[in-house]
């Protein structure tokens, strides 16, 4: 080889050169591990350490039955662990770290995994106001933040993207997804998992990222947390599985199974689930590990006799590492020398953890870099992403006579009101405020630092809003959110009082209501989809002074606005929208930014027409039969908002809807487009939306289902044809009846517009 720039130096700079240069590839090997080859690995390791390696050790104290399993340190001195849960202080990742990678025998690295859900310190908006963006590379990029800041502090593995398809409302998780649909959900799981992994294994600004919950949480009975799933074939795969199968095409590392019963089979023992479709269908690669005590649990579900009859199921299931139930590490050498379990299936279950270590280069670099987290934490493009993501996330719901956005030239006073309109820890929803999260700017900031001086913000926290009954997770040490303190009525009403008084002497009241942080999430499921704790009179009070009021609404789901939805001029929907929550939903209101957020789920009017979704089948009296009134007598059975829907301070018109070809063979692809028109006087984006129908089959297929969108940006009066493609991908679908997947030749109806219930309308047939 020759080096021609050495020729030309003198032989003492040729003899430094080399030097610099061997030594910026050597160095950093003297003070840290070689790379390792995992199968070599395997080979030196003992039975113990290999079901270490299989394990999750809880970094928080532990219900007794994991405790029996030995001390979580001594554990990791003496076998090492294949995972350590919820510690993310990097002091102590590190000196737990010290001690696995210096006094375990094999020196194996461990993988500090936490639930980094929509950011580490910089907190994005939550999942559910992310899929409202419907523009997965911001989403991506939001996640590629999170991971870098998450990676920066010791954390190498989260348990995120949750792919859950989420019907009902009344579930408290529905919060954490990408809302009703598969398609959708599915571009977002991709997106994300983009975004923590990146592409190059090995970057150390990425993380393992893990799709979870598998599969079916989402369609808990009753919408009650926790509870069985019933979910026929058909609906996994058309409906509940696209998103986790997306994830495992984007090359997801890690996949969860779900704490429920699906179909009378715990999900963390269900060999359908985590062999025959995931690694037999799928060809994952990855590692499955359990939810929190969910291997434990197989003996609560009445599924396991006892603690070896759990770790043998949940393994024999395809379950490679126990969340923190410490079942694995009592009972599984056992149930190995017991012949339940071979030798040979313990060290398919550890490689793959292997090696997700050493990708990851954690031998190389196992520990954290104090002196460099605040560098990464603070990194000012983070916040400005995550304002970003705001102004792309909150979806304008209502807006009467153009009331948004407000002009603060002819406004003197505002009233900003209500039990959230200055919270901040409760923007940031539950898995945002348990991480590290940096500061909130609230809502009242947001709006004070829109308008400065010019504008009299005054504020009134109404009555405090609480749980009926309390969360577990306000006794969990990690979580910083609380409830609102109790109230006497007299106090309850005083603060009524107050409120109505300050919206009375004010121009304008921007009313902030909604569900604070512990009233959404894991274990956070309602019966009532109302405004809480005496806010809708509030709402109803503030509307009756006669101001105009604008409705930003802070939620986990959708709530039941029916009153708001006909006296309440301008509605928002904001979610959980993060650290940069004030600012980016003043952009909005102020109208810096005009908001594209489009709705992930159908909108219901009251909790007790749950589950509700747009793309169910045709029935023999359809919704768009001309006498069609409504299933219910006393209420429309139609949502309040439609699944895809959202506002904007500007207009958009769509025509043209051309189909390359009015008939194409089964297998081959259509092209599909559309001009989409600016028709108001400023610029905006428009969520262009492609829906199918399937006239008829082997199967009854769904009204409308979701195959296309893209956001796109116009100027005003500006046109763009926007184009989709129709292939086999989206048009087959799992069919009941030849229990497969197919592309069917029938007749197909096309609709393109901006929500489920557009009226442009195409059609085209396939033939054989
Ligand atoms: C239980 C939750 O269901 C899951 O989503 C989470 O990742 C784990 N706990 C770990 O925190």
């Amino acid at each position: 080889m020759s080096v021609p720039v050495l020729k030309s130096q003198s032989p003492l700079l040729s003899r430094v050169i080399v030097f610099i240069v061997l030594a910026h590839f050597s160095l950093p090997l003297l003070f840290a591990q070689a790379r390792p080859n995992a199968k070599d690995l395997l080979r030196q390791m003992t039975l113990e350490e290999k079901v270490a390696q299989l394990s999750q050790i809880p970094g928080f104290p532990v219900p007794e039955f994991v405790r029996q399993a030995g001390q979580p340190e001594d554990v990791v001195r003496k076998y090492g662990a294949g995972s350590v849960l919820w510690v993310s202080d990097p002091k102590e990742i590190n000196r737990w770290q010290h001690i696995a990678v210096d006094e375990s025998r094999l020196h194996i690295p461990i993988l500090f995994g936490l639930d980094v859900i929509h950011g580490y310190h910089t907190i994005f908006p939550a999942p559910i106001a992310m899929a409202s963006s419907w523009d997965p590379k911001m989403v991506e990029a939001a996640q590629t933040v999170a991971a870098r800041e998450a990676r920066a502090a010791g954390i190498a593995w989260t348990f995120a993207p949750m792919l859950d398809i989420a019907r009902d409302a009344r579930w408290g998780r529905m919060v954490e997804g990408a809302g009703e649909d598969p398609y959708l959900g599915a571009a977002m799981a991709r997106a994300q998992v983009l975004g923590f992994q990146g592409t190059q294994p090995g970057n150390l600004d990425r993380v393992l990222a893990c799709a979870k919950h598998f599969a079916g949480y989402g369609a808990a009975d009753g919408g009650r947390d926790y509870d069985s799933s019933y979910i026929p074939e058909e609906q996994m795969w058309n409906t509940y599985l696209p998103p986790f199968k997306a994830a495992a095409d984007a090359g997801v590392a890690t996949f969860m199974s779900a704490y429920m019963d699906l179909n009378e089979v715990p999900a963390t023992g269900n060999r359908w689930l985590l062999h025959d479709v995931l690694r037999d269908t799928w060809n994952f690669k990855g590692f499955v590990v359990s939810d929190a005590l969910a291997v434990h649990s197989l003996i609560t579900h009445g599924y396991a006799r006892d603690g070896q009859d759990a770790a043998s199921k949940a393994f024999t299931a395809g379950l490679n590492m126990d969340m923190a139930s410490g079942t694995y590490m009592k009972f599984l050498a056992e149930a190995v020398q017991q012949k339940r379990i071979s030798t040979q299936q313990i060290d398919e279950a550890v490689l793959p953890i292997l090696e997700a270590k050493i990708r990851l280069g954690l031998f190389e670099h196992p520990y954290v870099d104090e002196a460099r987290i605040p560098q990464v934490l603070n990194a000012p493009e983070h916040l400005e992403l995550a304002r970003t993501a705001v102004q792309r996330s909150v979806v304008l719901l209502r807006n009467e006579q153009n009331l948004l956005p407000l002009d603060k030239t002819k406004i003197k006073s505002i009233a900003a009101i209500g039990p959230l309109a200055d919270a901040q820890l409760d923007l940031l929803g539950m898995w945002g405020a348990m991480v590290k999260p940096g500061p909130t700017v609230s809502i009242l900031e947001g709006i004070k630092n829109k308008v400065g001086n010019s504008v009299q913000v005054e504020f009134a926290h109404g009555p405090n809003i609480r749980r009926d009954i309390p969360s577990f997770f306000e006794n969990v040490p990690i979580v910083p959110i609380k409830e609102q303190p109790k109230q006497s009525p007299e106090q309850a009403r005083k603060a009524m009082d107050d409120a109505v008084a300050l919206a009375q002497r004010s121009d304008l009241a921007i009313l902030v209501l909604g569900e604070i942080a512990l009233m959404s999430g894991e274990a956070a499921s309602r019966s009532s989809l109302k405004l809480s704790g005496g806010q809708e009179d509030l709402l109803e009070a503030v509307v009756a002074t006669g101001k105009p009021v604008v409705l930003v609404l802070v939620n986990g789901r959708p709530l039941d606005i029916t009153w708001a939805s006909d006296h309440v001029p301008a509605i928002l929907e904001t979610w959980y929208s993060g650290s940069q929550a004030g600012n980016g939903i003043a952009d909005i209101l102020f109208g810096d930014t005009n908001p594209a957020g489009h709705l992930p789920v159908s909108w219901p009017r009251n909790s007790a027409s749950l589950p509700l979704y747009y793309n169910h089948t045709r029935t023999h009296a359809p919704e768009d039969a001309p006498d069609f009134t409504s299933r219910y007598w006393d209420v429309s059975s139609k949502p309040l908002y439609p699944f895809g829907y959202g506002l904007s301070y500007t207009t958009f018109s769509f025509e043209n809807l051309k189909l390359s070809q009015a008939a194409a063979k089964v297998g081959s692809s259509l092209d599909v487009s559309v001009d989409v028109t600016n028709t108001g006087s400023r610029a905006g984006d428009a969520v262009v939306q492609l829906y199918i129908h399937q006239q008829a089959g082997s199967a009854s297929r769904p009204v409308r289902q979701l195959k296309g969108f893209q956001r796109v940006t116009l100027q005003a009066g500006a046109k763009q044809t926007v184009h989709f493609k129709l292939g086999p991908d989206e048009l087959q679908f799992w069919s009941p009846a030849t229990k497969q997947w197919v592309v069917e030749p029938e007749q197909f109806d096309v609709w393109v517009g901006d929500n489920s219930q557009a009226k442009l309308h195409a059609d085209f047939r396939l033939t054989q």
